[in-house]
């Protein structure tokens, strides 16, 4: 069976400024760089205007881009190119993040487009997806995630779906401190392996990385990544405390 890799992201959102990003991004990396493991990555998603900076620092760590638009280039005032990502030689982005699809009303629609230009483009798009508390608490949980992985990967084949990764981040747990529990996740994220198996074939299903964010933290980082279908976690808040991320970090280094 395929070893996946193991996973760990830290999604800075729209926090820290050009000092406090280049000082947070070389402890990461003084940390880091004791870590001997071919089978993890560490991943950082800084804000656009960060990006420089922390590549700067990013030996034993990779940076990748929040967002962007989907077009080679030309009148899309505010927006950033896959090109432009490349020119600072990215090689991830987060699409479809949750926060991006309710705050900037994207949709399936785009999400999708910018998934196929990120694989096309050789930038391994990470596709975050995950239900409300109103669709789990009317049991529709399974339903939604199946009509998000329909609607962003219908029709792709089978070797485009071999480069994504799969980020599990139900709203609920999303900056409330509700963290999803380990049979919650674990169970989520075994239905998408299947569903992969259904909708793909059994190689891409257990190849395909899943991980999960959600209010993951060093307290329940061992718990949450224990679970064998959880290949690693997509951090936010605890991703801006350096010390907090590397625990995460080597956690599940020790699992690996
Ligand atoms: P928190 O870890 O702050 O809940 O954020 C998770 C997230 O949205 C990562 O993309």
């Amino acid at each position: 069976m395929t070893k996946r890799p193991k996973i760990v992201a830290g999604n800075w959102k729209m926090n820290l400024l050009q000092n406090e990003a280049k000082l947070l991004a070389q402890s990461l990396n003084n940390g880091v760089q004791s870590i001997h493991n071919d089978n993890l990555i560490v991943l950082v998603f800084p804000g656009f205007t960060l990006l420089n900076t922390t590549s700067q620092s990013a030996i034993h760590f990779q940076v990748g881009a929040q967002n962007f638009y989907p077009e080679k280039n030309g009148a899309y005032t505010g927006e950033v190119s896959i090109e432009q990502l490349q020119d600072l030689n990215l090689k991830y982005a987060l699409v479809g993040h949750s926060e991006r699809r309710i705050i900037f009303s994207e949709s399936n629609t785009l999400v999708r487009s910018k998934l196929l230009t990120a694989i096309d483009n050789d930038i391994t798009p990470i596709l975050c997806i995950g239900e409300t508390s109103d669709i789990r608490d009317q049991k529709q949980h399974f339903q939604y995630i199946a009509s998000q992985l329909k609607d962003a990967l219908n029709d792709l084949n089978p070797h485009q779906v071999a480069k994504i990764i799969i980020a599990y981040e139900p709203v609920w747990a999303i900056g409330t401190g509700i963290t999803a529990t380990a049979q919650q996740a674990e169970e989520m994220h075994a239905f998408i392996r299947n569903w992969f198996a259904e909708n793909f074939n059994i190689e891409i299903a257990n190849s395909i990385p899943i991980i999960y964010g959600g209010s993951c933290n060093d307290s329940n980082a061992l718990e949450l990544f224990s679970c064998p279908n959880v290949d690693g976690g997509l951090i936010g808040g605890a991703s801006l405390n350096v010390n907090q991320f590397l625990s995460i970090i080597k956690t599940i280094n020790g699992l690996s």
